[in-house]
């Protein structure tokens, strides 16, 4: 019997030890084929979103894509500043019914700028640059203007050109679009 009881000794020795780097290996396996497996989900879903976007070619190719109908000329009020936080513009209406799309983000380190309609400027919450209502620098340290879209006007509708931002020093008339 003491001999039948040390046999099973050793060969539980002799068992067990692999018995545990196999089942080691397995949940080892089973976590990298896991990991694997949610990797190509993520690529699955990377491609999908991709294949739904209008790509870049397809911006190149169809340029009326990259314009965003912002609203119809009277939705906008003489001497007014809409904001557009989605498509990152201000639309604003001068006093002489100009239409001008200034892009929110700051010259100075891009941080996107505030109306303050009391102060009657932009402002940057981060170092406190402002900008006239056409984006001219009044404080620094901003370098220089608020970059622009062009604006285009047709049956009535004011479309925005988000493909085409414009970076200049200081705002110039010929920036502003009038309907005929
Ligand atoms: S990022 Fe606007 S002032 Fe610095």
């Amino acid at each position: 019997m003491d001999d039948l009881i040390r046999m099973k000794h050793k060969i539980s020795r002799h068992i067990e030890p692999n018995n545990i780097e196999t089942t080691g290996r397995r949940k080892f396996l089973s976590r990298i084929w896991k990991i694997l497996g949610l990797v190509a989900l993520a690529e699955l879903a990377f491609f999908t979103i991709s294949m739904l976007r209008p790509g870049r070619k397809n911006l190149k190719d169809h340029p009326e894509l990259n314009f965003k109908v912002a609203g119809n000329i009277e939705d906008f009020p003489i001497n007014s500043v809409t904001a557009d936080r989605v498509n990152k513009f201000f639309l604003i209406r001068s006093e002489d019914g100009g239409f001008l799309a200034l892009s929110l983000i700051c010259s100075h380190l891009g941080c996107s700028v505030l109306w303050d309609k009391t102060r009657n400027q932009f402002v940057c919450p981060c170092h406190s640059s402002a900008f006239d209502r056409v984006g001219n620098v009044i404080n620094s340290p901003a370098p220089r203007a608020l970059d622009y879209f062009p604006v285009l006007i047709e049956g009535g509708k004011i479309k925005v050109d988000l493909g085409q931002k414009k970076s200049r020093k200081k705002f110039e008339n010929n920036q502003v679009t009038y309907a005929i």
